[in-house]
């Protein structure tokens, strides 16, 4: 039994022990899940283990009866999941067969990308994320789970924990955004939300940390592409938070379909065994992304499916979707010894394990068809919570809020577009459920005080028909709103974007309602980070929302009339330009720091310069060095004070810990919340430390002139890191730290960790 895990030995000895009683008292011994699982693997013959790697799409399109041979090939045992199975009809009648037909009855799997709600959509996942909430992460996460249970899906392909530092990336949408700590707290929270502390529970479904990994990383923002990630920034940076998804119980994890130096995700044995088997030790199951198997034939990786099926199932993954290489190819693989048998069982334990977890051997259509919770009021009033929380002010000279007995020009591509506010990975909502801004604006002003003309009916659109319309209405109000972005469709996979200014003609629509010289309010719905700075000037507030989802109308209008103060705060470094990506707060130091003394722009430089270096910092002689805004930044309808800053001691040992705390104070004249972030820089290491890395945070609100003295406590293990010899290791030394409300400012104090006990 050498190299059983302990869990497999103990179930040897069960089936040992039991293997001359009838299949009945075998069956009735077996109380544990890994029982169970080691009972029916006992059963199975080669090609229905094969059968369980085997994840078939269908899509949610598709026209006609389901085809007699897919239904023969349930029956034969060769498939373990299906994705996109969304007719009820065609999903009972698919587990029918798999549990009354096949010759060992095991349930299907049904899944679906369930990413920010099912029916009711809640903001992209980068602005459940601005929310600084992880709650409000995992209340849409249960919502989903609700809604998409009662559609018979037991099995999303949520959350994505994908580190995202360049908003070129169409995916920075899916994200929780640039930060390791955010990502992991939010990634357990939708975990949590999806699963509940029981994968058995009727309304739990099955989540998967994806995608495993570094895919954020893809070389200038360009979806699929590749990544250079060295070990300790891999394990530093994006590894955390699908080891906080594993610990935290999630059931399945997604390859990601890039390679990572120069080895695809999906075959890469390093991530899968060495670090996710044998230093996590996760036990669920591991499956490919879309064709990702037979992608490597494409990178280079792999000369043909055969070889692909090879490395991907020797680099460990269990389940391949919809490219067929295990199907054509295990057997034959593992006849040659190409392939351990031993492989082959680890994988289907994974797999069966899942379905034991999710119960689907007990009931398999425990779900379906109930149908009562689709978009209710509880639903719908929890995704407008989500959405006003997620909202982040960028700007407001006086201009926000206004009273309800403005008038208001409301113009812009995204004032009355339901379906693009829902944003990125929407399948199933549908953009009539959604209530825009006109409709919820018309509500709280009345329809007589909104002079609607968008002006442009959809973001790209570059024509200036619009425009003499746009301006009437906007003479007529006191105020204008302008409610412009990005299309759902502009970001999101395969959807990256080189320039990240408003597209189409909006600039132009705003700058010839600025010449109205009235107070212009912008209101941005997008799936990044937007280039503001051709316009920012031009307007006298910015309501930033990542796409807010169904409800974005109301949680807008409740934001913009004041019923509510703004309280999101960035989740990622806001760049003046595209071209400044990648672009993150905790970024390591060069030698020659960029700084304001010695920023030289390029019109500083005398003409026929010499050549000189001096002054040449890590700068754009025509862009700087900084931000639009740094990460963590957020205004709100108040302003707050911090002073104080104070350390339980100077010093921290090994074993010991310190209190770091400061007083805030609301010294604005409305209840709002503030985001308390404390940072920490480790000064000297034996590799380059982050300048700053953010540690912690607390949401709070204070009501007009109260004050807090909010605390956090530091302990040596969240000041590890993986040095040189890639040990994750924690040095002695000084450290700055920062109570603060954003990345770049704060309060500043400092302490050193000692080598004492
Ligand atoms: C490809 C995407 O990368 C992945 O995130 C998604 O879950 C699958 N397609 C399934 O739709």
């Amino acid at each position: 039994m050498k190299g059983l895990s302990p869990v497999v030995c103990s179930v040897f000895m069960l089936l040992l022990s039991v293997n001359s009683q009838p299949i009945f008292a075998q069956e009735q011994a077996a109380t544990t899940i890994e029982q169970k699982v080691e009972l029916l693997l006992a059963k199975m013959t080669l090609q229905e283990k094969i059968g369980q790697t085997n994840l078939r799409g269908r899509s949610s399109r598709a026209k006609g009866p389901l085809p007699d041979n897919l239904k023969a090939t349930v029956r034969d045992g060769n498939v373990g999941a299906f994705l996109n199975v969304m007719k009820p009809e065609e999903r009972d009648e698919l587990q029918r067969i798999a549990v009354e037909e096949s010759r060992l009855g095991i349930p299907l799997l049904f899944g679906r990308d369930v990413i920010h709600g099912f029916k009711t959509i809640f903001p992209i996942p980068l602005g459940l994320a601005a929310s600084w909430d992880p709650e409000q992460a995992k209340t849409a996460a249960r919502v989903s789970a609700v809604e998409a249970s009662e559609y018979g899906v037991n099995w999303t392909f949520a959350p994505m924990m994908d580190i995202a530092r360049d908003p070129r990336w169409g995916r920075i949408a899916e994200s929780f955004g640039e930060d390791t700590l955010m990502a992991e707290r939010f990634a357990v929270a939708m975990v949590k939300g999806f699963q509940t502390d029981d994968l058995s529970a009727p309304t739990a479904m099955a989540a998967t940390a994806k995608h495993l990994v570094g895919y954020g990383a893809a070389e200038g923002g360009r979806d699929y592409n590749t990544t250079l990630i060295p070990q300790n920034e891999l394990r530093d940076v994006y590894l955390p938070p699908f080891k906080a998804a594993a610990d935290a119980g999630v059931a399945s994890m997604m390859t990601s379909f890039n390679d990572i130096n120069g080895v695809p995700a999906t075959g890469n044995r390093f991530i899968l065994k060495d670090i996710l088997r044998d230093e996590w030790h996760y036990t669920g199951m591991v499956v490919s992304d879309w064709n990702s198997v037979t992608e490597m034939i494409a990178h280079g990786y792999a000369a043909d499916k055969k070889q692909a099926a090879q490395r991907a199932a020797n680099a460990g993954l269990d389940m391949e979707m919809t490219s067929d290489a295990y199907e054509q190819h295990l057997a034959e693989l593992i006849e040659q010894g190409q392939v351990d048998q031993q492989q082959l069982d680890d994988m289907v334990r994974h797999i069966l394990t899942m379905k034991f977890r999710l119960n689907l051997f007990e009931h398999p259509g425990r779900y379906q068809n109930i149908r009562s919770s689709i978009l209710s009021a509880e639903h719908k009033q929890q995704a407008r919570q989500a959405a006003i929380d997620s909202a982040i002010l960028l700007k407001n000279q006086q201009a926000l809020p206004f009273d309800t007995n403005t008038s208001i020009a409301l113009i812009g591509p995204l004032a009355d577009a339901g379906h693009e506010q829902m944003g990125t990975w929407v399948f199933d909502g549908r953009g009539e459920n959604s209530i825009t801004v006109k409709q919820a604006m018309q509500a709280t002003l009345g329809a007589d005080k909104v002079h609607f003309a968008s002006g442009l009916t959809y973001s790209r659109m570059k024509t200036t028909e619009g425009f003499t319309a746009a301006i009437n209405a906007a003479k007529q109000a006191d105020k204008i709103v302008f409610v412009g972005g990005e299309e759902s469709i502009l970001s999101g996979e395969a959807h990256s974007r080189a320039s990240l200014r408003l597209p189409g003609a909006q600039e132009q629509l705003i700058t010839e309602l600025a010449k109205l010289d009235k107070p212009l309010i912008l209101v941005v719905m997008a799936g990044r980070p937007i280039n503001l700075l051709p316009i920012i000037d031009k307007v006298d507030a910015v309501l930033f929302n990542f796409h807010p989802g169904t409800m974005g109308g109301p949680a807008i209008t409740d934001l913009l009339t004041g019923v509510v103060s703004p309280s999101g705060r960035l989740p990622v470094t806001w760049p003046k330009a595209g071209a400044q990506a990648p672009i993150y707060y905790n970024h390591r130091n060069t030698g020659r720091p960029a700084s304001d003394e010695n920023f030289v722009a390029i019109d500083d430089i005398p003409v026929q310069a010499w050549q000189s270096s001096l002054g040449n910092n890590s700068h754009y002689l025509d862009l700087g060095f900084r931000p639009a805004f740094p990460f963590g930044y957020g205004l709100t309808y108040s302003r707050f004070s911090y002073s104080n800053i104070q350390l339980s001691s100077p010093t921290m040992t090994r074993d010991g810990s310190i209190a770091v705390s400061a007083d805030i104070q609301n010294i604005g004249s409305r209840q709002a919340a503030e985001v308390v972030q404390l940072y920490v820089r480790d000064k000297v290491a034996d590799v380059v430390r982050p300048i700053r890395e953010l540690k912690d945070w607390q949401k709070i609100t204070l009501k007009p002139g109260e004050s807090q003295r909010v605390s956090f406590t530091l302990t040596p293990a969240q000041l590890a890191f993986y040095n040189q010899q890639m040990q994750q290791v924690t040095e002695a030394g000084e450290f700055d730290v920062w109570i603060a409300p954003d990345a770049a400012g704060g309060l500043h104090a400092s302490f050193s960790l000692t080598e004492q006990h």
